[in-house]
């Protein structure tokens, strides 16, 4: 049986991931493809309890280091027991987030710097990489309002300062520059339909398949 793809969804706060994930699982599942959709932090238990140690608590609370640390051990976790079973079965696997959201907040945004993620993901996740990563690209105000609309209070990330994220924006935009063939930004500021158009787009160009 042929393996399923790989397709990651990476970007700030409020890019409209989750939305967009479940646009693009409907119209894979509409050609009749088995599709998962799972998210990072988590997609596994193990990796749904170490996410609760992420997402909660005082900003502080964990070092850049501890923090890349815990992402690498829930990403162990959630490609273990949840993503190389699904690919091997032929499943399509969509992830809300994966490594280079670890590289943009840990590597970029905590100024971990991109060595020690680097290093982490060889030992981790070796030489896997996603068929596809969508990053989805939108000014840090806007992101941060569409996420405050949705929740009261936001959780740990989104309470970071502004300084944070716009960086964390611009290592995604670098990481994409350094990996064309495995990356393309879109942008992420228009409505709802108009982002999946442009995702539905780059799956079609990048991936040789037919969408409805
Ligand atoms: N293109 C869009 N235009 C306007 N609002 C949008 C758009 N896409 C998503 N939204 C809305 O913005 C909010 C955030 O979207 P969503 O949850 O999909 O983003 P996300 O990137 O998954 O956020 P987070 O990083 O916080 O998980 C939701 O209320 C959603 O309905
Ligand atoms: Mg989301």
């Amino acid at each position: 049986m042929a393996k399923g793809k790989f397709i990651t969804f990476e970007g700030g706060e409020g890019a409209g991931k989750s939305t967009q994930v479940g646009l693009l699982a409907a119209a894979l599942r509409g050609t009749g493809r088995r599709v998962l959709e799972t998210r990072e932090p988590g997609g596994s238990k193990g990796a749904e309890q170490i996410r609760e140690l992420l997402v909660h608590g005082e900003v502080g609370r964990w070092d850049g280091t501890t923090e890349a640390l815990l992402h690498f051990a829930a990403r162990r976790e959630h490609l273990v027991h949840t993503v190389f079973p699904a690919l091997e079965a032929g499943t399509w696997v969509l992830s809300d987030r994966f490594a280079d959201s670890t590289m943009a907040y840990q590597g970029y945004g905590h100024d971990l710097g991109p060595g020690p993620i680097e290093a982490l993901y060889a030992l981790v996740v070796g030489e896997f990489r996603p068929d596809l990563t969508l990053i989805l690209d939108l000014p840090v105000d806007q992101g941060l309002r569409r996420a405050a609309g949705r929740r009261e209070g936001g959780d740990r990330y989104e309470r970071m300062n502004g300084g944070f994220h716009e960086r964390l924006r611009q290592g995604f935009l670098e990481i994409a520059r350094g990996d064309p063939a495995r990356c393309v930004v879109i942008d992420a500021s228009g409505g709802v339909e108009q982002v999946h158009k442009a995702v539905c787009a780059k799956v079609i160009r990048h991936l040789g398949i037919d969408l409805p």
